[in-house]
């Protein structure tokens, strides 16, 4: 799994996502995940035994592999410092109409590629009430072992869907009936925070589409939004980090007040 071409060709062909540390390994499992093997850290085996007997007793066909830290670190290329390891099987694509049926607020990742960045975006529009999620084509795998990690596995909450074609894909959301509004620096882009902007959050259905680390959201993909929102900065500042700007906006345009706990 520490090779990236031997870890696609793998992925591809078994379907298989690396779940890192136990909170994560349970959210998957809670979410239905079925998991193909575990990999412990021998100091780990007693703990895991009682968080994770459930699944070693659901799951008696998968193997629980273990061993000492030098040896696993060795085997996987990192340090394996949050308790267990699992590979499971990743559960089946879903087409976009079935991500969108029912959202009203849809997350757009167009070409993000840092996967760090997705985990954290996921992660945001969880704890932001957002429904759903779409991955342009060329967008990072949310069931990258990192994003999954940083988005803490809610990933497994988030109903998301790849687009086949870009940006022609967006015409689903019109389709779908959504507002969509691109994130991004733009000369006609509204500030957040002023009353046009804060008009958005009534729209029914509404769709942000953020862009990638590098480039931004794309051209042609501008010129197909209903408007642009941006977060003004101070003169030299050019941008936030994407997972920043995202978390800014989707709480800006999320349309309803969580209720705290
Ligand atoms: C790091 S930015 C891309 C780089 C940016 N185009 C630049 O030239 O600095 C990645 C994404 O973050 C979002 N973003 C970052 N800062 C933003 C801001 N101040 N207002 C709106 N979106 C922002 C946008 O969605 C953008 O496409």
């Amino acid at each position: 799994m520490t090779d990236a071409a031997l870890r696609r060709a793998a992925d591809a062909e078994h379907g298989v996502f690396l779940a890192e540390s136990t909170p994560v390994v349970r959210r998957a499992l809670d979410a239905g995940c079925r998991p193909v093997s575990f990999l412990l850290p021998q100091r780990y085996l007693e703990t895991a035994a009682k968080q994770l007997a459930d699944a070693f007793e659901t799951f008696p066909e998968a193997p629980v592999f273990t061993g000492d830290d030098e040896l696993l670190s060795q085997l996987t290329g990192f340090h394996l410092h949050r308790g267990a390891l699992a590979a499971m099987e990743r559960p089946a694509p879903r087409p976009v109409d079935e991500v969108l049926a029912g959202a009203r607020r849809v997350l757009v990742a167009e070409d993000l590629t840092d996967p760090t960045n997705l985990g954290a975006i996921v992660r945001s529009a969880v704890a932001l009430g957002w429904d759903g999620l779409l991955l342009s084509p060329r967008a990072a795998d949310p069931l990258y072992r990192r994003a999954i990690r940083v988005s803490m596995g809610t990933v497994f909450r988030l109903p998301y869907a790849r687009a086949t074609e870009w940006p022609a894909g967006l015409d689903d959301l019109n389709k779908a009936g959504f507002a969509v509004v691109g994130l991004e620096v733009t000369e006609k882009a509204l500030d957040l925070g002023t009353p046009e902007a804060t008009a958005l959050r009534h729209a029914n259905k509404l769709a942000l589409v953020v862009g990638a680390e590098g480039p931004g959201v794309r051209a042609e993909t501008l010129k197909m939004c209903d408007a642009h929102v941006k977060i003004p900065m101070p003169a030299g500042v050019d941008s936030l980090n994407v997972g920043a700007a995202t978390a800014v906006a989707l709480w800006e345009l999320a349309g309803i007040r969580l209720a705290s706990r």
